[in-house]
């Protein structure tokens, strides 16, 4: 191969438009493809590793609360319940790992605190609700006002008829959080004697305002609307909105004629099985109840869809493990587009979803750093504060439930995902190693011309070694016949890709897709086996080539787009980037490796590597 030319390659390649990619040679997961890095643990209940990790945590929120270290919130005042969720932990209400404490302070509410107790849980009505508004399959890209036709007020200064389903659900609609709760009335005095003007009550709204008025209708509310200030432009900038729920909920009331109480019936608790999850208020006797102001018992009204809900660990931990598992909806799709951002923010690592509010760090897995997306959901009721938390690619969730200080929310779900979390990476990692993954697999098997890639009558060696380093699965070597086609794929490489994009590849290294079809494979002996076989991709660590002496060098290597170079080149209809794993489909174990575009049938593990 070496010194080939190949023919330039105009027509094709060169109407291709790649951006040009520099990549810094040492950051080997900066440009990961997105999600798992190796394949989510499995069955992780019972694994030593986790075990250890979820004693050390449960030994050291005893420590906190017994004062030996710092808590930093008041431990007497403060009861909570916490969770760790797994896609596949056996029971769907019971999380592999949970832990409970009711403060000493807590006189009211329940005695006996447990996963079926319940929690006031904000905001986190709002992932409700949105799930609600996917569920009951009103056209989210129809404007609010087709549904409120109130809203179309052509003096109103927020552009309603501009400001879709979507808009409010995915909290881009630009409108304000309240209506009259983000006045304080009864501070009206204080705000005087600090300097402001003195103003009449007839300033205020007419309804909705604490300590001055009742709540407001929904005509009052509905007016409200027409008369408040838009905070930014439909589709502009996420702006965080309580009543953008009270709308969508309204929008979905229309449509069906139920209540929202009997949507979150239709759609949630009664088809997930969820006992504890109903509007406020809720169980006096199920509940933890905080001796500090609380609004525990409280009728939310038409504000609950987007703050007024009650729910337990037990029914969180179903919920999350549905989103999990793909369970949640009718079909997978619809559950990985719902967990897709669709606004960012002012901060790197900060993105809006629907209504996720999405974390993207590299500090949580510091022995293997690679970004982590959490995508979850903070909740906050007076006396009440929670988080609910979707880290999909180690398949697990988390559940903070709190009422007391809230103080207490932010370090005891810090402490979680620190602890854990490193936990469930090295579990997959390890898994990865034992189930097969990482080995040597040579030509040797019965039964792979059923997968029509190989000529049976063909004499051809194979010899494929899979390795794992500190960051993923790596193609270690692929020998054909005695030749060395990792070595090919990098010449091929220089004529291909590398005609129009400057970057050498160094390492292959390789990612699961989410891409699984199971088929029964006859074997020799006139039986069948049922296998998966298991999509994956190669992406190269790349080096940019050439030196500049102009400004700026380098400053685009940031910019990950190795999403773009998937699947670009081929040998007869076969891309050069995919192999298949073979898996039992009982066990899960690795029982052979495909390189379709090298013909190679099902290769067999060597179990001596
Ligand atoms: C805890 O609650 C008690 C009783 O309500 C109160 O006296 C105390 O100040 C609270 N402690 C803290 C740290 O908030
Ligand atoms: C709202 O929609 C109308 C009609 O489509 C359009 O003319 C107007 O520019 C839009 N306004 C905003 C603020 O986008
Ligand atoms: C318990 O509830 C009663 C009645 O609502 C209330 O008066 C009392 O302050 C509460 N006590 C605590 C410690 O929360
Ligand atoms: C592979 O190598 C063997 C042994 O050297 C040889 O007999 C065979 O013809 C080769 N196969 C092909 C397809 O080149
Ligand atoms: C396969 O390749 C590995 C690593 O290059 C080597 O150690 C091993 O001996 C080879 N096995 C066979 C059967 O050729």
């Amino acid at each position: 191969m070496m010194g080939f030319s190949p023919p330039s390659p105009h027509g094709i390649l060169g109407s291709l438009l790649l951006p040009l990619l520099l990549f810094p040679v040492d950051a080997t997961l900066e440009c990961r493809p997105p999600g798992p890095v190796v394949p989510k643990p499995r069955h992780v209940d019972g694994y030593a590793r986790l075990a250890a990790a979820t004693d050390k945590l449960t030994n050291t929120l005893e420590s906190a609360l017994a004062g030996d270290i710092q808590a930093g919130w008041p431990v007497e005042n403060t009861s909570f319940s916490i969770g760790l969720v797994i896609h596949d932990q056996e029971d769907k209400a019971v999380p592999v790992w949970e832990y409970h404490h009711l403060a000493p302070g807590n006189i009211n509410g329940t005695q006996h605190i447990s996963r079926d107790s319940q929690y006031l849980i904000g905001s986190i009505s709002k992932v409700i609700s949105d799930y609600i508004l996917l569920r009951s399959g009103l056209d989210l890209d129809e404007s609010i006002a087709t549904f409120l036709p109130e809203l179309a007020d052509e003096n109103s200064l927020i552009a309603w008829e501009n400001i879709t389903l979507r808009h409010l659900a995915n909290q881009v609609a630009g409108i304000p959080p309240n209506y009259g709760f983000s006045e304080y009335y009864y501070l009206k005095d204080y705000f005087e004697s600090l300097g402001f003007p003195h103003i009449g009550d007839d300033a205020y709204a007419s309804c909705g305002i604490i300590a001055l008025n009742g709540g407001c209708t929904r005509e009052q509310f509905l007016k409200g609307m027409v008369e408040s200030y838009p905070i930014a432009q439909p589709a502009e900038r996420p702006v965080y909105s309580n009543i953008a729920f009270t709308l969508l909920m309204y929008a979905v009331q229309e449509r069906t004629g139920k209540r929202y109480s009997e949507l979150l019936e239709t759609y949630v608790s009664g088809p997930l099985g969820l006992t504890n999850t109903i509007v406020s208020p809720g169980d006096d006797d199920k509940a933890v109840i905080p001796p500090v102001d609380n609004t525990w018992g409280s009728n939310y009204g038409d504000n609950a869809p987007g703050g007024g809900l009650v729910s337990s660990l037990s029914d969180l931990s179903i919920f999350v493990r549905g989103i999990l598992d793909r369970s949640i909806f009718d079909s997978d799709t619809a559950v990985r587009e719902w967990l897709k951002p669709t606004s960012s923010t002012g901060s790197l690592n900060s993105l809006v979803g629907t209504p996720w509010e999405i974390y993207r760090t590299q500090e949580l897995t510091p022995d293997h750093p690679h970004v982590v997306d959490i995508y979850a959901k903070t909740g906050a009721a007076y006396g009440y504060q929670s988080r609910m938390a979707v880290i999909d690619e180690y398949g697990a969730g988390i559940v903070v439930l709190t009422a007391g200080s809230a103080l207490a929310i932010s370090p005891i779900y810090d402490a979680i995902l620190t602890t854990l979390v490193p936990a469930l990476d090295e579990i997959a990692r390890e898994q990865a190693v034992d189930r097969g993954y990482a080995g040597m697999f040579v030509d040797g098997s019965t039964w792979s011309s059923s997968f029509a890639s190989k000529n049976p009558n063909e004499d051809v060696d194979f010899n494929i070694t899979v390795v794992q380093d500190k960051d993923s699965l790596v193609l270690q070597g692929i020998e054909r016949n005695g030749t060395d086609i990792l070595a090919s794929l990098q010449e091929i490489w220089s004529v291909t890709i590398g005609a129009f994009l400057a970057v050498t590849p160094l390492k292959a290294r390789i990612f699961p897709v989410d891409i699984r079809n199971e088929v029964l494979v006859p074997m020799s002996d006139d039986t069948a086996k049922r296998v998966i076989r298991e999509d994956w991709r190669v992406e190269w660590d790349l080096a940019s080539s050439g030196g500049t002496d102009l400004p700026g060098a380098g400053l685009s290597a940031g910019d990950c787009l190795g999403w773009a170079l998937a699947d670009w080149v081929y040998y007869g209809s076969e891309p050069l980037d995919r192999i298949v794993f073979v898996l039992d489909a009982e066990s899960g174990e690795v029982i052979g490796l495909e390189i379709p575009y090298l013909r190679s049938g099902v290769l067999l593990p060597v179990k001596t590597l």
